[in-house]
């Protein structure tokens, strides 16, 4: 990067919101050295947009940025903020960010935490910048988000060991993943690891079925059950043709009640005995891979770039390797969907594996 010498000096803040994934450390070192690197100077505010609220910071300088970017969680701790959706919460922001005299707020966090920033800048003339960090993957206008490949191989490793044991036991587990409303881990680590079935939103519609309400009349017409018979169907059939180990990959949320509640509904139905696990939060964790801190850094890097160059109101993307600009509305409009060639490949390698094996 040049370096600026013609200039007012900066005053920037940056904060963590929503979710933390593996790489948020990553992205703030880089806004820092590249922040230093034009002498601006750097704070930190803390928990997410309660930091903003109460006016808790840190400054952030070089040193506290050395030897971090392998560290997963956020050195700025995050936090989820209801007050940033209220007027009152919005105006203590405001407030702060004109009491510390920052010019340039940068928030690392997902489509929540940018509509927080969204309702700032009616009030705040400051420039305001996304860097898009979540573990679900779902923000539109950039096609991967900080922290999503660590959680996908996070997801693989533990399915892995899961296979072991079901492989020992021929067992069927019913390993529930993350993703809130979206299957882009779901779909992503299923096929890498795969698994027999893959439930999620992209190929079934929500599934909302009482236990206590399941009918097990023959013909019954409703709707879920069908889908539950269905999947009892494969699954015995798949066992019959081979003493095996079956997965099934669940994406939180698509199924109430979710693996246990599945795994009850089974037995059920069809009398088959599945073991339900939820992966939950070791997805967030762990030293962030090499993609996440390469894609963390050029975004970090990117994101004072574009103070620089006096831009406002826009989220840091990365669209086929290139760095890009989308404005903050756009990128919270969608969600970003999981590919239909990914869902494709599923089922393609579900049908010829079938007929292979009879
Ligand atoms: O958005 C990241 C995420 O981990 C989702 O995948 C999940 O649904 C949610 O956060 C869990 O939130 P919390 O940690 O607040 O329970």
């Amino acid at each position: 990067m040049k370096k600026n010498t013609n200039i007012q000096v900066k005053r920037i803040a940056i904060l963590t919101s929503g979710g933390d994934a593996p790489g948020m450390n990553a992205a703030i070192r880089a806004v820092v050295i590249a922040a230093k690197h034009h002498q601006m100077s750097v704070i930190g505010f803390c928990a997410g947009f309660n930091g903003l609220i109460d006016d808790v910071s840190r400054p952030l300088n070089i040193n506290d940025v050395t030897h971090i970017i392998h560290k997963g969680g956020t050195i700025l701790k995050s936090a989820r903020c209801p007050a940033m959706k209220t007027p009152l919460g919005i105006a203590q922001a405001t407030s702060t960010l004109l009491k510390e005299k920052i010019d340039a707020l940068i928030v690392i966090g997902g489509d929540g935490s940018f509509t927080g920033l969204i309702a700032l800048e009616k009030q705040w003339s400051g420039q305001i910048i996304g860097i898009p960090g979540t573990i679900d993957n779902d923000i539109d206008g950039t096609d991967f988000t900080i922290g999503f490949s660590t959680a996908v191989n996070t997801a693989i490793e533990a399915i892995d060991k899961i296979r072991d044991t079901a492989e020992a036991f021929e067992r069927i587990f019913i390993v529930e993943l993350m993703g809130r409303h979206s299957g882009h881990i779901a779909f992503n680590a299923g096929i890498a690891c795969a698994a027999e079935q893959i439930i999620s939103f992209e190929n079934f519609s929500p599934v909302k079925l009482s236990p206590d309400n399941i009918s097990l009349e023959k013909n019954s017409s409703d709707n879920e059950t069908d889908k539950l018979k269905i999947l009892a169907k494969e699954i015995k059939q798949a066992q019959a043709n081979r003493h095996a180990s079956y997965i099934i990959v669940i994406a939180e949320n698509v199924w109430q009640g979710g693996a246990p509640a599945l795994a009850q509904q089974l037995q059920k139905i069809a009398d088959i005995d599945c073991t339900p696990c939820i992966l939950g939060h070791i997805q967030r964790g762990g030293s962030p891979v090499a993609k996440d801190r390469i894609l963390a850094t050029k975004m970090g890097v990117a994101a004072i770039q574009a103070i620089m160059a006096e831009k406002t109101n826009i989220m840091i993307a990365e669209h086929n390797n290139a760095i890009a600009h989308v404005a903050l509305a756009i990128a919270i409009m969608h969600q970003q969907g999981v590919s239909e060639s990914l869902v494709q490949a599923q089922e393609n390698i579900l049908a010829l594996t079938a007929q292979h094996i009879g």
